[in-house]
């Protein structure tokens, strides 16, 4: 399939929208830019769009997906209720990094994007271009991370344009996502509520909203994860990674360094063996913004890098404001870590 690439950088055209529009209306797959991740967008009213989203990505099919919107007023088509308290959170924090999951009004959704279950996660993004999209095609887009299943989410257009060229009618290109994490996937359907999979709104932030609304422990129900997608193996580069903890001198010159790099914060630089391949991260220890953003595009490019054979990624102790890039870091190293003082 040839796949169509759209410019929306620095200017959006109407023509191009109405070509993406004719796309979903005719349940084709186009990959739009948000401030999380890119999303494998389809139409989540049409069964066959959802089909092709896990085709196209390797998906198993009990993993359900969230579906993307662009105002609340279209909720009332497929959720039962939206609680006065989740209301509240909505004000709070859409257009944003969380997707609630909710009861699901069957009947107008395609069965297949809820995997059977009978509750749907919804969000509601804020990158300029993902949102504009939303607003002018109308229609409930159900999208999954835009990486072929395994591979880590695609922060910038070159990394969805690698997995899915070929794969799906079209790519829009737009800004590297800002956030560069998955949303928070809240649980809704108990309370209190409950982190299916934790992102850049925690759940310091949500209690600030809402006092006591978060349950302490997240992510599982009866000893099964609530997201689906979080027992699968994943975010997993084909470099490996081991997470690297407890930095608090210069790392001995005691071995070859030459193929192996260091992704830590700025200010640590000087402790790097200097024949090793140093990867600014972030700032310094306290910037978990920049390394949130960062950590797929280092992910993707230690893939693309053919002078590295492995990697170590600073791994952050400070436990809830790092929770979402622990979750995501540990994956991608499969839970290998050492401290500084092992090297
Ligand atoms: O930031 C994001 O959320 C990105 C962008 C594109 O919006 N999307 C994304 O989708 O990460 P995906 O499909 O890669 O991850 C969706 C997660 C999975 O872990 C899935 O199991 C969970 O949300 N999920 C979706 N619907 C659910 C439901 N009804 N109940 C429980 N978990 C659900
Ligand atoms: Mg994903």
């Amino acid at each position: 399939m040839e796949t169509k690439v759209w410019h929306m950088r620095d200017h959006i055209s109407e023509q191009d929208l109405a070509e993406i529009k004719g796309q979903f209306e005719a349940s084709e797959l186009v990959v739009i830019p948000t401030e999380t991740v890119y999303g494998l967008g389809g139409n989540a009213c049409s069964d066959e769009a959802v089909k092709r989203i896990y085709e196209a990505k390797g998906r198993p099919s009990d993993n359900p997906l969230i579906v993307h919107i662009h105002s609340m007023d279209q909720l009332g088509d497929f959720v039962q209720k939206v609680s006065p308290e989740v209301q509240e959170l909505m004000r709070a924090f859409w257009p944003g990094p969380i997707s609630f999951i909710l009861p699901l009004k069957a009947g107008y959704l395609c069965e297949r994007v809820t995997g059977g279950l009978n509750s749907i996660a919804v969000r509601m993004p804020s990158h300029p271009v993902g949102r504009r999209i939303l607003q002018y095609v109308n229609l409930p887009i159900a999208a999954p991370s835009a990486n072929l299943s395994g591979r880590p989410s695609p922060t910038m257009f070159q990394h969805a344009f690698d997995d899915l060229n070929g794969r799906v009618a079209g790519i829009v290109n737009g800004d590297q996502s800002e956030e560069g994490l998955e949303s928070t996937v809240l649980d809704c359907t108990t309370y209190p509520f409950q982190i299916a999979r934790p992102g850049a709104i925690t759940k310091k932030m949500i209690e600030t909203v809402l006092p006591h609304s978060v349950e302490g422990k997240s992510g599982l129900k009866d000893g099964k994860p609530i997201a689906p997608g979080m027992k699968y193996k994943h975010y997993a580069p084909d470099t490996p990674v081991t997470v690297l903890t407890q930095l608090n001198g210069p790392i001995p010159n005691n071995k070859d360094w030459q193929h192996i790099a260091f992704a830590v914060p700025q200010t640590l630089q000087g402790w790097v063996p200097k024949e090793s391949h140093f990867i600014p991260l972030c700032d310094d220890e306290e910037d978990m913004k920049a390394a949130n953003h960062n950590l797929y595009r280092i992910l993707h490019d230690l893939d693309s890098d053919d002078e590295i054979t492995s990697a170590y990624i600073y791994g952050f102790t400070n436990e809830s404001r790092a929770e979402a890039y622990m979750n995501r870091l540990m994956k991608a190293a499969n839970q290998e870590v050492v401290t500084g003082d092992e090297l």
